[in-house]
């Protein structure tokens, strides 16, 4: 194992999943709008690419779920998407509300000297140009941010290319079980933080990985009580959905 400092960590204990976890509709500015009335300051977010290569937010590979859309989200320009309503399926108060691009993201978190954790999910086929083009749109958008964003991916093609484009930007590789190599994972892509399903760690995976110089973010956390065992075990900051129960992360 390799001797390494801890890296620098400027997020708070607790991120917003998915803007404002289950709210409002996810991924949208109404979602981040909601979080941010909580206190909540940072938000993880999951980004892809239209059809024509922009950085937009949706979860699935596909648009039914939570669009008025369907078939695969990278079938769509820029432009269709814009025409979609990505609010009507979570209750009429948010009806209308689209599809948020990553540049209105940004826009709303440097007008609020907010942040975010950027989880790159390509569409299928698509990890590295994704991975390379979502980091070149994070760097270009986050110019003079107090906090810079974190970039995260289950998909460690897209983490090798967002670290082959621009490497200053802090990556975290999302497991959902850790593999027996997660440390070597970690540290081929030079990620500076494990991020994980909470269900997968334990007190010795948060002291192994802090050994070896890693951070340690977890998911998607609703309970109090288990939000507090996570930090007793040194835990870095927790994405929770409950948003409106656990306290305003400092
Ligand atoms: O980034 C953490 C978490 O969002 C990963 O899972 O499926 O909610 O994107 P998912
Ligand atoms: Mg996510």
């Amino acid at each position: 194992m390799s001797e390494r400092a801890l890296p620098p960590w400027p997020y708070p204990r607790l991120m917003a999943h998915r803007g404002a976890g289950k709210l409002a509709p996810e991924n949208t500015l109404a979602a981040f709008r909601l979080g941010a009335s909580f206190g909540y300051s940072v938000f993880e977010c999951d980004v892809k690419l239209s059809g024509d290569g922009k950085s937009f937010l949706l979860h699935d590979a596909t648009l039914e779920r939570t669009t008025s859309g369907a078939g695969r989200a990278d079938a769509l320009t820029l432009g269709e998407l814009a025409m979609l309503d990505a609010g009507s399926w979570h209750g009429p108060a948010f009806a209308g509300e689209p599809p948020a691009t990553l540049a209105a993201i940004f826009r709303y978190l440097r007008a609020n000297g907010f942040s975010c954790n950027v989880e790159i999910k390509p569409s299928p086929g698509n990890e590295w140009r994704t991975g390379a083009a979502v980091a070149l749109d994070v760097k270009a958008m986050a110019q003079g941010m107090a906090v810079v964003p974190l970039l995260s991916s289950f998909s460690e093609t897209a983490l090798e290319a967002a670290r082959a484009t621009v490497p200053e930007l802090p990556r975290a590789l999302l497991l959902d079980a850790l593999p027996a190599d997660w440390l070597e994972r970690l540290e081929r892509l030079d990620c500076a933080a494990l991020d994980a399903n909470h269900k997968a760690l334990s007190a010795g995976i948060v002291a192994r990985a802090h050994a070896a110089g890693r951070r340690v973010l977890c998911y998607t956390v609703n309970d109090p009580e288990r939000v507090q065992t996570l930090f007793e075990w040194g835990v870095d900051s927790v994405i929770t959905d409950a948003v409106n129960r656990l306290p305003p992360p400092a």
